[in-house]
């Protein structure tokens, strides 16, 4: 057995009368008079293959065992289909059964189970159209996303997960430690133990790091000390944020894709999310054909007509000041009043991209209130050069902005927040010698897959997702 091999994405291109075999996961199989369908998938593209098993090719016993679930291999001959919905077909001469899966026993047997449902059984869920639909999605956009910043000369760095700053000063991490430790808790009787925890120390100059560390939320600081040097680079990976927040938007670990452009302001961070959406999108577009046209008539209508739509208008451009301007005139009855100086809701998001404008929406130019420390002020001492893509149903999908480069400023406002400037020694350093202009955004990665997919819970396009109370698999 090799991985070079025809998969069931490659046979539907064989011409009938071509022997061939097919390996996969059995979706279903229906047993009519004298002839059996089986509906096989390996992941490698949206559709089944269909495979007939005619009466007699297959014992009786061995055909038995070929349900929903089971890994089999079936060696046969492509044959032109006569049924609707389907070119070719594969006959099968014999069967080879790889692992059963007891139709009793096995949790994935219903069709239409509820995406909560399969969230119990994920490491199951990946066999099904929707999930299998949604990872290839994912895989695709990573690799578009690569292929956008290579094209451009940005470089690709790696930037640490565990770090000793908070990147957005909004204190929303988790701890890393080797001074806590896990013991079997006391066992009453019969009651089975639970584990309890155990401080080694209180000192933070005994744990790992000699100091406190955490996981990262987002590898934007050491990614701008990077471009201080490589001009254009970009980082992808798992952040972390200890929020306590239960939304469907809202992961506790999430990917995360953060350029970072030296000698660029908030114009060219605009352009160039503008641009990488689109080209993104357009992507996926072109090459996730039928899993887009299976969300499209599954799980949101128009979702086509949306993403195409995305990729052929401008975005509109706003300033925070502005948007507020529409929100308060606009008429509607929004749960959280409207004022300058809040932090917009998710209603108030939805409102702006939904009914207002019609598509993607960035607004620029926010409170420094409720921005992070590290953003460049603006000449009013009350905004700073933020920008966020705000999409139609995600609400916020990038968040950016143009760096504070003047070292002074950012002392103050780092100060101001009652931040310790110890921590930033390195991030300011950066100020003190041969600062530039420089801008840059993030983008949630699992929120442009809700965008691409129409999927509506995030825990819904990562493979296993971690949210509070849950970390299973
Ligand atoms: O707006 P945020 O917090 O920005 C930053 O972290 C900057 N350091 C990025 C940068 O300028 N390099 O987060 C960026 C994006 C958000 O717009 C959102 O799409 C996503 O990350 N995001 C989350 N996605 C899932 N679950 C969460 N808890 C998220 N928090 C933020
Ligand atoms: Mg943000």
């Amino acid at each position: 057995m090799d991985y070079r091999r025809t998969y069931v994405r490659d046979l539907f291109n064989l011409t009938p009368g071509t022997e061939a075999s097919a390996y996969g996961w059995v979706k279903t199989r229906r047993d009519s008079k004298g002839i059996s369908f089986v509906q096989l998938s390996d992941g490698s593209c949206f559709k089944d293959l269909q495979v007939i098993v005619n009466e007699g090719v297959i014992a009786a016993d061995t055909l038995k065992v070929i349900t929903t679930g089971a890994c089999v291999r079936f060696d046969g001959k492509i044959v032109a289909s006569p049924a609707a919905g389907q070119a070719v077909e594969l006959e099968a001469t014999s069967v080879e059964i790889f692992g059963a899966a007891d139709p009793t026993t096995y949790p994935l047997q219903k069709k239409g189970a509820s995406f909560e449902y399969l969230r119990e059984i994920a490491h199951l869920r990946t066999r099904g159209n929707s999930f299998g639909a949604v990872y290839r999605v994912r895989n695709r956009a990573s690799y578009a996303i690569h292929s956008f910043f290579q094209k451009r000369g940005f470089h690709y760095v790696n930037t640490p997960i565990i770090t000793a700053s908070d990147a957005e000063g909004a204190g929303a991490m988790f701890a890393v430690s080797t001074l806590l430790e896990a013991h079997e808790g006391p066992s009453t009787d019969g009651e089975k133990s639970k584990p309890v925890f155990k401080m080694k120390s209180m000192n933070p100059e005994d744990d790992f790091f000699g100091k406190p560390a955490y996981l990262t939320v987002s590898g934007q600081l050491e990614a701008e000390t990077l471009a201080m040097g490589m001009t254009n680079v970009y980082t992808f990976g798992p952040t972390f944020r200890a929020e306590n927040s239960s939304t469907s938007r809202h992961l506790a670990e999430f990917w995360m894709v953060e350029p970072e452009m030296a000698f660029c302001d908030l114009g060219g961070n605009m352009n160039l999310a503008e641009e990488f959406l689109k080209e993104v999108i357009g992507d996926i577009l072109n090459h996730c054909e039928d899993d887009l046209a299976f969300f499209n008539q599954r799980i949101e209508p128009q979702l086509l007509e949306t993403l195409n739509h995305v990729v052929d208008s401008p975005f509109e451009r706003l300033t925070y000041t502005e948007a507020v301007k529409l929100l308060k005139e606009g008429g509607e009855k929004f749960e959280y009043p409207v004022e300058w100086g809040i932090d917009l809701q998710s209603e108030h998001e939805r409102w702006l991209t939904e009914v207002k404008v019609g598509r993607p929406v960035i607004l620029t130019d926010y409170p420094k209130e409720i921005k992070a420390f590290y953003m460049r002020a603006n000449e009013d001492g009350k905004t700073v050069r933020a920008m966020d893509v705000l999409a139609p149903r995600i609400g916020e999908i990038i968040g950016g902005s143009q760096r504070e480069e003047r070292l002074d400023v950012l002392e103050s406002r780092i100060t101001e927040l009652g931040l310790p400037l110890d921590p930033y020694w390195w991030y300011l350093d950066l100020r003190r010698f041969g600062s530039a202009p420089h801008a840059g955004f993030g983008l949630g990665f699992e929120r442009l897959l809700l965008y691409v997919t129409g999927m509506k819970n995030i825990r819904d396009v990562i493979p296993y997702h971690r949210t509070p109370g849950h970390a299973e698999f």
